[in-house]
């Protein structure tokens, strides 16, 4: 049995991953009936180009395998007895509002992996520090340095895990996620398929630090308990956004706004997101979630609302998250993870 699942595993890593094509009809066919069936959310067009953006972008997948090994961090939760219906990070950390506000484009280059971990940082230094410390993580740094964060390149997906562990090891220093020339290495990425060789140094000539210097260091990342609401929710409120893992549908390419359930279209590939709170909209509770598709996908600037409590295309079901600080406090602990490298997870993955 352990032997077939393997060959299974193996199988699924080698077939070369990339999401299919979606042609304009398809889209105006998926929009058309979502709006028909006046569900808990609005699809409409999303322009060409943004769209050749995501299906690039999709090629590589975020590689979920070694997920399984990570330690979890617990919250004893009997200590968190009334969780509120609702919770935004930037409105608890108001002092951090304009980095956890960030919505970041990755355009073409499959670099969800590195967007959602580097904000995801770049939110808990913020909030750690009490709003002390504020850098813009450089997901460029992340990408074209962390090699063992892909195998082949980092512009065709990654692993999130070994992104969180390069920020312990490594270190990751600062840079715009966009085209704005701060940090000491800014974005430029965007309009690239294959990431650039790693640059030891900082490509912003104005910055006036030098590499190494600006390295910025973790000292502990892990999961949280897998498809538990309330150890995510927890894990939120007390510490800040987190990252996660989606299975895209093709008619997420279409949202607009409301609170996004997959009604129609084919499994795209896996991407990761940030989650930074919850709430509830027309009696449906919902993660509001930060994607790195660009402030004009969708129409809440970047955001997206997913449907909460049902591990919906599996977004409760890889939490990752990472601290500057490793001193735990009593109302948590850590476990330490699974030795089987998440080969049965991998198993009932659908797709490819
Ligand atoms: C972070 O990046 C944003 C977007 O480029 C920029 O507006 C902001 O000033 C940066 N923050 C820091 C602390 O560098
Ligand atoms: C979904 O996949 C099926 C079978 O491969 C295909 O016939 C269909 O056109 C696909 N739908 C879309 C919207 O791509």
């Amino acid at each position: 049995m352990f032997t077939n699942l393997v060959l299974i595993f193996a199988t699924t890593i080698a077939l070369p991953d990339s999401a299919a094509p979606f042609s304009t009809s398809q889209s105006e066919k998926i929009i058309q009936e979502i709006n028909n069936m006046h569900t808990s959310w609005e699809a409409g067009p999303t322009p060409e180009d943004t769209i050749q953006e995501i299906l690039q972008s999709l090629r590589g997948r975020v590689d979920t395998t070694k997920i399984e090994e990570l330690s979890t961090l617990n919250h004893r939760s009997t200590l968190f007895p009334d969780l509120p219906d609702s919770f935004d990070a930037r409105k608890k950390w108001p002092q951090c509002k304009d980095i956890i506000g960030i919505i970041t484009r990755q355009g073409s280059c499959g670099s969800c992996w590195a967007h959602s971990s580097a904000r995801a940082i770049s939110d808990r230094i913020c909030i750690e520090s009490k709003g002390t410390t504020k850098v813009n993580i450089s997901v460029e740094d992340l990408v074209t340095c962390c090699k063992t964060c892909s195998p082949t390149n980092g512009c065709e997906g990654g692993s999130l895990d070994v992104a969180y562990k390069h920020w312990i090891d490594e270190g990751i220093v600062s840079g715009a996620p966009d085209d704005e020339n701060t940090g000491c290495k800014p974005m430029r990425l965007r309009f690239t398929k294959v990431a650039p060789e790693c640059q030891k140094i900082c490509t912003n000539s104005k910055y006036g630090k030098d590499y190494d210097q600006d390295k910025h260091y973790g000292q502990l990342y892990y999961q949280v308990k897998q498809k538990d609401v309330r150890q995510i929710q927890i894990e939120i409120m007390t510490h800040g956004p987190v990252s996660a893992i989606i299975e895209v549908m093709q008619d997420l390419y279409v949202y607009k706004r409301g609170v996004y359930r997959y009604k129609l279209g084919n499994y795209s590939n896996h991407h990761s997101v940030r989650i930074l709170g919850w709430g509830i909209e027309n009696g449906t509770s919902y993660w509001m979630v930060a994607n790195s598709w660009g402030t004009e996908f969708g129409k809440l600037g970047g955001f997206l609302k997913i449907v909460k409590g049902e591990n919906h295309i599996n977004i409760e079901n890889w939490i990752l998250a990472g601290r500057v600080n490793a001193t735990l406090s009593a109302r948590e602990f850590l476990t330490p993870g699974r030795s089987n490298g998440g080969v049965e997870e991998v198993s009932v993955e659908k797709g490819n």
